[in-house]
């Protein structure tokens, strides 16, 4: 089977790799208090940003310019980086997928804001479903409270789901039961919390509610873990 790894880069930045292929997610690094590597260091061949603040955007451009990966993003966020020279972008909008060559990336809901760096509009804010060809789904909510509709997305059979426990900004750890509930992935992996003391949280608290009230597996990790993902798949 193909062998897939999931890295937290700190806060709610993330390298999937699949088939050789490495795919960036949310590549705030620069600033990031937690980020476990240089924006210097990383490759990339796709980066897919939720939306347009700075803790999400991140080091987007500069990666992009520099290693040339293609940006999977909102329209409005894919036009903005093209104005500013960033040739491979997918602009797409909520309830849309798109086929890449590591599999296919759809668009999800999500509650939340998101205004770009320079105060113009982001449009609406996303999460991502990346599915791959052995039927491996990763959800990554991205900056979201819990909604209603993530019921239907348990449909999709969510192997990891990567879901925000900070609060203030983003569903805190009491929603994100709901939200597991509501998902029902087989693991549930924590992001979005203790990058600042702002969002600081007990995730040995949330690991021993996740068990009792949900039926998923929590996966807390610290930044620059990584995990192999779908490796009891076929
Ligand atoms: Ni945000
Ligand atoms: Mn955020």
């Amino acid at each position: 089977m193909e062998q897939s790894t999931l890295q937290w880069l700190g806060h709610n930045a993330w390298l999937f790799e699949h088939k050789g292929f490495r795919i960036l997610v949310d590549p705030f690094l620069t600033g990031n208090p937690k980020a476990a590597v240089a924006a210097d260091a990383v490759k990339a061949d796709f980066i897919l940003v939720s939306h347009g603040h700075e803790d999400h955007l991140g080091d987007t451009l500069k990666l992009a310019k520099r290693t040339g990966a293609a940006v999977i993003t909102v329209a409005e966020i894919a036009a903005w980086l093209s104005k500013q020279g960033i040739k491979k972008v997918i602009g797409m909008n909520v309830g849309g997928g798109v086929n890449t060559l590591f599999g296919r990336v759809e668009m999800t809901p999500a509650f939340h804001s998101s205004t770009l760096p320079d105060g113009s509009s982001g449009g609406v804010p996303c999460g991502f479903l990346i599915k791959v060809a052995s039927g491996g789904t990763i959800y990554f909510a991205c900056d979201t409270g819990v909604f209603g509709d993530m019921k239907l997305l348990a449909e999709k059979q969510i192997k990891i789901a990567v879901l925000p426990i900070g609060d203030v900004y983003t569903m805190g750890p009491e929603e994100s039961l709901k939200a597991i509930q509501l998902l029902q992935p087989k693991v549930v992996i924590p992001c979005h919390y203790d990058t600042w003391k702002l969002i600081a949280q007990d995730t040995k608290e949330w690991e021993i509610r996740v068990r009792k009230e949900t039926q998923a597996v929590p996966c807390v990790l610290t930044p620059g873990e990584k995990i192999q993902c779908f490796e009891s798949e076929e």
